[in-house]
């Protein structure tokens, strides 16, 4: 942790829409008044009907509710397009740069991508989809994605998206769960000159998972797929002869708007589910403060549309605020290093906003391949998904940013909707590494064990004690498991699952997940889902996976496997689990380690004790704690003598 300050540049703090005293004077309305504040700021929003209500949530048991502007009607797609066409119809909505830096890239007007959204949404209505309905998207990062989640929006489908380097059995779990009778895709995608079967992941998919009637196509690199009459179908084709005329559905504010499946500490992924009027007016206000986006910027956020930070802050925020937002298909350092800043100068962005995982597999080649690039349109930079160390930090303003950019360190979760720890540039002076203070209406606290709250200067569980607009609304299906999982822990309060410092000037440092969750490169890995791919190998018998610290992921994921008695192991076993993982889960869950134990450490009543798997993953082994309750504490010498990676 670093305690040095970068203070707010002058001109920023002249310039900038919030400056310190007008975050001081907001922040302090925001929680006084919310219902005066909130009610402003929606009108930031095209209402068919404008709400009179706010927040009408409750995180207590009795009266559990989480709700939002619930009298107010709006449609999220005439709020990306139809409201900008006047204004800026012939302004660019989003450039698209391309894997291969010798192709050439896309630039869409406002006025193009509502024509597009239009025809697709008419084109989905003929196939049958109604309001309410699930839609899953399997996409890579082509334009088209953006045009089939708004075309949702537009009639009032939820869609659900699937990140493209999930495996056909994860991606037929998730298509299962939330019942969705269509599937959007392409022939393959194209990812740092590598090519993804998404089609015959699909099909692959949908023999696992009955409920898949239509399988639209996209025709992204022209691969020969095999197509289903009846059941697959060309996206352009369906275009080709769709209605550019679709009025938008009017929707409450609380309609379910998407899904987004994230992992947990338990069982299987869950359905983060957003409604359409609070998420809409987060993303929307989040990023034009955060990111001081103004008229004419071209902002580009280096995330994937599988994950939240794609959803809220490539689409949805960037265009419910008529931005230009830059959607890349690639990866940051293919062909070279320089790629991701090549991009940069090759569009002139100004705001760039990408993972620490990035920056530090960038840092790591040396300050050259940014060096020999422009960046001087570069104006602020910003990070998400994990914990910045401040080398990384130190690196991203000085040697990136030139000492010109103000970071934002942006702390949020797929849960939150939006960015809700985070600086305001022209408001914030900086520490690296922290995220440092809360956005408008948030009002976090730390919290002990016990849940006894924690005042100034304090480390703990940080939880959030009351709702914002962006906050998610149930798990799809399981509204139980929605209350279980974030307000059972401490009771009356939103429970992160991330541990937290307050130091004594008030700045927030997240510590990390303190739950069973793992963040490997920005991703959310839930411990359980490696362990249950596991067990399902022919030859294991007990999988326990805890994190460990890795250099340029953050955390990596670290396997004890005891094997059925009978199996021998060997390094081809290893490489066949690692193999097996990747299928069951897909390549984001690799295990980095994986170490053969006759026995993991577990109590008398059978629990095991992951603190001290956790001890040895990391190298800890002086400090293990009292081993004494183990059932068999001989265990605990073998796992440290047969660590993997150890010196
Ligand atoms: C972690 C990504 C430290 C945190 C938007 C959180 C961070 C989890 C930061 C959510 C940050 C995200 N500093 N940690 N700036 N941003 N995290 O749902 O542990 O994929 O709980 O959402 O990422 O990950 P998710």
């Amino acid at each position: 942790m670093s305690d040095d300050i970068y203070p707010v540049p002058e001109t920023w703090a002249k310039t900038a829409r919030i400056d310190a005293a007008t975050y001081a004077k907001d922040y302090a309305r925001s929680l006084s008044d919310p219902t005066g504040y909130w009610l402003e700021q929606a009108q930031r929003l095209d209402w068919m009907t404008a709400p009179t209500l706010a927040d009408e949530s409750d995180f207590t048991e009795e009266k559990f509710a989480v709700r939002w502007f619930a009298d107010g009607v709006l449609n999220v797609s005439a709020n990306c397009l139809d409201r900008h066409l006047e204004a800026r119809g012939d302004q660019v909505a989003i450039i698209w740069e391309p894997d291969a830096p010798t192709a050439s890239p896309r630039h869409i007007t406002y006025r193009e991508l509502h024509a597009e959204v239009c025809k697709f949404a008419n084109a989905l209505k003929a196939k049958g989809v109604r309001k309410g309905d699930r839609v899953t998207l399997y996409l890579p990062m082509i334009p088209e994605a953006a045009v089939a989640m708004l075309a949702c929006t537009r009639i009032g489908a939820v869609h659900s998206i699937v990140f493209g380097g999930f495996s056909p059995d994860a991606l037929a779990g998730r298509i299962t769960d939330c019942d969705s009778r269509i599937v959007i895709t392409a022939d393959e995608g194209c990812r740092g000159g590598k090519s993804v079967a998404l089609k015959t992941n699909v099909d692959a998919a949908a023999k696992l998972s009955s409920s898949v009637e239509t399988i639209i196509v996209i025709k992204a690199t022209g691969a020969d797929v095999p197509m289903t009459e009846g059941r697959d179908f060309w996206y352009g084709d369906l275009i080709a002869e769709a209605d550019a005329d679709c009025a938008p559905e009017p929707m409450n504010a609380e309609d379910p708007l998407f899904i987004l499946y994230t992992s947990g500490s338990t069982g299987k992924p869950k359905g983060v589910l957003h409604s359409t009027g609070g998420y809409l007016l987060w993303a929307s206000l989040t990023h034009e403060l955060v990111f001081d986006y103004r008229d004419g910027d071209v902002y580009w956020c280096a995330a994937d549309v599988g994950w939240v930070t794609g959803h809220t802050y490539i689409v949805y925020g960037p265009l419910a605020n008529g931005a230009t937002t830059l959607m890349y298909e690639g990866v940051p350092n293919w062909p070279s290093p320089s790629r991701i800043w090549q991009v940069v100068d090759r569009h002139k962005v100004n705001q760039l906003y990408t993972a620490p995982t990035a920056l530090r597999a960038l840092m790591k080649e040396g300050d050259s391949y940014v060096t020999a690039t422009d960046r001087s349109s570069l104006r602020l930079l910003g990070t998400v998904g994990e914990p910045i160390n401040p080398e990384a930090w130190r690196w991203y303003h000085q040697v990136v940013g030139e000492g010109r950019c103000p970071i934002v360190d942006t702390w949020w979760q797929t849960e939150t909707g939006g960015q809700m720890i985070t600086p305001l540039p022209g408001a914030t002076a900086l520490k690296p590494g922290s995220a440092t203070f809360p956005f408008f209406g948030v009002e976090p606290k730390l919290v002990d064990a016990e849940g006894k709250v924690l005042e100034g200067a304090a480390e703990g569980n940080l939880v959030i004690t009351r709702s914002w607009p962006g906050q998610m609304r149930t798990v799809w299906g399981d509204h139980d498991r929605f209350f279980q999982t974030y307000f059972s822990t401490y009771p009356g309060t939103y429970f992160t699952g991330d541990g937290c410092r307050r130091d004594a000037d008030g700045y927030y440092w997240i510590t990390g997940r303190v739950d069973d969750v793992i963040n490997v490169s920005g991703h959310r890995m839930g411990t359980a889902e490696v362990e249950s791919a596991l067990v399902l190998h022919k030859t294991v018998a007990e999988a326990a996976v805890v994190g460990f610290p890795h250099d340029i992921k953050g955390q990596g994921i670290y396997a004890y496997v005891t094997l059925n008695s009978g199996e021998t192991p060997s390094d081809e076993l290893r490489k066949s689990l690692v193999a097996w993982v990747r299928q069951e889960i897909g390549p984001i869950a690799t295990p980095d380690a994986i170490q053969f134990t006759p026995g993991l450490p577990k109590t008398r009543s059978g629990k095991i004790m992951r603190r001290i798997l956790r001890k040895i993953a990391e190298g800890d082994i002086s400090s293990l704690g009292d081993t004494s309750t183990l059932a068999d504490p001989s265990v605990v010498d073998d796992l440290v003598a047969n660590r993997v990676g150890k010196p």
